[in-house]
């Protein structure tokens, strides 16, 4: 595995991040089969949010789970995202909401704190003020350590943090081999004749680079939004060739190789998997060894369907 430490945030945290997103569908004993499968493998840090599941059903499992794996709370980051409220169709950032879901989200992980909050995606009627309100309350009352966003442009964050006076050095977005567009636009900049152009995130990744702010990102295996795994997918031939073929070469799975690639970027980020399948978990980790030169880097990003402008 490898570590890193994030600025102002928790240090030695694995580069591989487990996500809880999936832990709904387990047993209490298949759960704490996974979270003991990722701790063995160096994963330190599990990802969850308060929309897992039903109820928040996610935390409340991993929490059932946990006792069954010998593991230490304080040998784990335990991060939790609000802020997203799919059972009443809106995003809330209001300082009640942010307060009580986190109180939510400690009865449910059956913990004093959250190492890491984020605030999932942005309400679009935030008021900066009262999401500081909210920080400091939080941290006052030791509830939270270190504080984060997710899916937030630059200009977003730099509006957050005209207020709010805890460092904010997390952004979890969107990031795999098929989903690159936090990487394609700056490639393609101000070309007309693709879409891989267009700037969707305000160069949201140069913008952390530039502040120390930690990537984290979701969905690494996944097309599309939820599309699906395109691991073993027929839908992308030329990409399961190439990682097939590196996979070979380094003895690792093709899985592995895809995590290699975001792990190989020079922003130094994380990777948030999903997989709740022990086997999956192992074969994955094994990403942390593998050595993509500066031209397998760019063979994938182009076996996956872009061009050279
Ligand atoms: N901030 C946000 O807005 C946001 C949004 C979405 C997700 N997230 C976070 O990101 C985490 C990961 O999301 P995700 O589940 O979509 O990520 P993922 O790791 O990209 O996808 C996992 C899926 O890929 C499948 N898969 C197929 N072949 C696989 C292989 N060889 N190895 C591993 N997996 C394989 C898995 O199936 P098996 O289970 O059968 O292995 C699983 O269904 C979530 O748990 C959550 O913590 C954050």
């Amino acid at each position: 595995m490898k570590y890193l430490s994030i600025k102002n945030g928790p240090q030695n945290v694995s580069a591989v991040i487990q996500g809880c997103m999936r832990m709904p569908a387990l047993t209490r004993e298949e759960a704490a089969k996974v979270i003991r499968t990722a701790f063995d493998c160096g994963i330190n840090f599990f990802d969850h949010a308060t929309c897992y599941g039903e109820n928040g059903e996610a935390e409340t499992r991993f929490a059932e789970a946990f006792p069954l794996t010998g593991i230490r709370r304080e040998d784990i980051v335990l991060q939790s995202k609000c802020g997203l409220c799919f059972d009443r169709n809106e995003f809330d950032w209001t300082k009640e909401n942010i307060l009580s879901s986190v109180d939510d989200s400690l009865r449910r992980l059956k913990t004093d704190h959250l190492d890491t909050l984020l605030l999932h995606r942005p309400d679009l009627l935030f008021e900066p003020e009262a999401v500081a309100a909210a920080f400091d309350a939080l941290e006052q009352a030791g509830k939270v350590r270190f504080f984060g966003v997710s899916n937030l442009m630059p200009m977003q964050i730099e509006l957050l943090k005209k207020y709010v006076k805890q460092p904010l050095q997390i952004n979890q977005v969107q990031l795999s081999l098929e989903q690159s567009q936090l990487i394609d636009q700056a490639l393609y900049m101000n070309n007309k004749t693709t879409d891989f152009s267009v700037s969707r995130d305000g160069s949201a990744l140069d913008y952390c680079r530039l502040h120390d702010i930690t990537v984290q990102a979701w969905s690494p295996l996944q097309y599309g939004m939820f599309g699906g795994s395109f691991i073993d997918n027929p839908q992308f031939p030329e990409l399961n060739r190439v990682l097939a073929e590196i996979a070979e070469r380094e003895q690792v799975s093709k899985a592995a190789v895809a995590i290699a690639w975001i792990l190989r970027h020079p922003a130094n980020m994380q990777a948030i998997i999903g997989t709740m399948n022990p086997a999956h978990i192992t074969d994955i980790c094994a990403a942390c060894d593998v050595k993509l030169s500066h031209h397998d880097w760019y063979t994938l990003y182009l076996a996956s369907g872009k061009f050279l402008p």
